[in-house]
């Protein structure tokens, strides 16, 4: 029943995956004060590398200290030392495990404790419920070449420090997201207008990558299959970005949804458990010569099966399973229904309300978020997570103490 998940896949780069299981994104938050892992972190990375995963992609790593979506984020820079990188992917490798450093900046979502005038490719001003977030300037030429030197410098070091592979967060309404979304991104110059355009800064983030790092070096990238906003990146959109990065040398692509605007990552506009995002993989792999992999609400094995024998996706992403569980592989194996949320309803209003008022979603998402990052402090603190639940048939069983 487990066959096809535990077949192994070569990328384009020539990494072979030992099955079909990703360990996706959470930013831990458990960096030190100068963004380098801790001992806590260490510890979290050391667990999930044991639990049977082909590949952990990092929480998000900024490469812009100035411009970080939470101040406890890694942070990769041009003065960025390898030392504790090396350990981290040094304790994840020695467990058979591939490790890709997501690489962000926080772009409009950066909060304005952290920076009073964040980066978008156009002036752009939150809703008024977006309290913890000031309106976003516009970037010039320089401040966009610099961004791409970031992101180019940041990859090198991390092959340095013996990551697998990087990926580049263009998902969830950061600055790349911003750039490919037409609700963002206003701009009339080479950077903005045509789907090409927009795409523009992540292709020349990608191939210049490509060209200074080895050709066995992976580079994955996460993008939206939609926004979920008015005037936002439609699925047709997102495929047309999907072509170019193939084109451009992508070894991997994960979809997933959403922004600060709308939490569609976490299925919180969903009326359907489940892939949430599965519907909109067709049109997206007929543009797609890569491996992709679908991320967003897949906790079992019949979904997976299907996933995998239509090769609707090559690749399975799961995030909250990995805060909750020893092994989500293991658990699979047993048959059972992994769990994914808090052990209490995070569901301010139901379906309609949430739909009619979207910053109840964003309220909800933070609720949720909260008590996940509290989860994975405790288990890099080698705690039982905070709240407990007795696991109930067929639905997993919440970490052991
Ligand atoms: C605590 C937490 C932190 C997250 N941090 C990131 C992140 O740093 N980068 C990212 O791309 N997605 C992040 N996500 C979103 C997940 O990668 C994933 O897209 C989402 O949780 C849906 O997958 P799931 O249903 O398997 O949890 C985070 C999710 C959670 C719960």
């Amino acid at each position: 029943m487990t066959e096809l998940l535990e077949r192994p896949l070569s990328l384009p780069c020539g990494l072979i995956l030992k099955n079909r299981l990703i360990k996706t994104a959470t930013a831990e938050g458990l960096s030190d004060t100068d963004g380098r892992p801790t001992a806590p972190l260490l510890r979290l990375y050391r667990q999930w590398s044991m639990s049977g995963t082909a590949a952990i992609i990092t929480g998000n790593i900024h490469v812009d200290r100035n411009h970080r979506e939470q101040w406890r984020s890694l942070v990769i820079e041009s003065h960025s030392q390898t030392g504790r990188f090396q350990r981290l992917t040094h304790t994840v490798q020695q467990h058979g495990c591939a490790l890709f450093a997501q690489l962000n900046h926080g772009g409009p979502q950066t909060p304005n404790d952290i920076h009073h005038h964040p980066f978008a490719p156009s002036e752009y001003a939150p809703p008024w419920y977006f309290l913890d977030y000031n309106p976003s300037q516009a970037m010039n030429e320089n401040d966009i070449e610099d961004v791409i030197d970031r992101f180019v410098s940041a990859a090198c070091f991390c092959e340095a420090s013996g990551f697998s592979g990087v990926q580049i967060h263009a998902a969830h309404g950061y600055l790349l997201s911003a750039f490919l979304s037409p609700a963002t991104n206003q701009r009339t110059d080479q950077w903005g207008g045509s789907a090409q355009n927009r795409a523009r800064l992540l292709i020349r983030i990608l191939s210049n990558i490509k060209a200074l790092t080895s050709s066995t070096f992976g580079v994955g990238i996460k993008l939206n299959c939609r926004d979920f906003i008015k005037g936002g990146t439609s699925p047709k959109d997102c495929a047309q970005t999907v072509s170019l990065l193939c084109e451009a040398g992508a070894d991997f692509i994960e979809i997933s949804g959403g922004s600060y605007l709308n939490m569609a990552m976490s299925g919180q506009n969903s009326r359907s458990q489940g892939a949430y995002f599965s519907q909109y993989l067709p049109l997206i792999r007929q543009h797609c010569s890569v491996p992709l992999m679908l991320t967003g609400g897949i906790r079992d094995m019949e979904t997976i099966n299907q996933l995998l024998s239509q090769q609707v996706a090559d690749l399975i992403g799961m995030a909250r399973p990995f805060c909750l569980l020893d092994s989500p592989l293991e658990a699979l194996k047993s048959g059972l229904v992994l769990p994914g949320h808090p052990p209490f309803s995070t569901r301010t209003l139901g379906y309609t309300c949430r739909k009619l008022i979207p910053s109840l979603n964003t309220l909800d998402h933070y609720r949720e978020q909260g008590w996940f990052a509290d989860t994975l402090r405790c288990l890099g603190d080698r705690q039982p997570p905070l709240v407990t639940s007795a696991p109930q048939a067929g639905t997993g069983s919440v970490l052991p103490p």
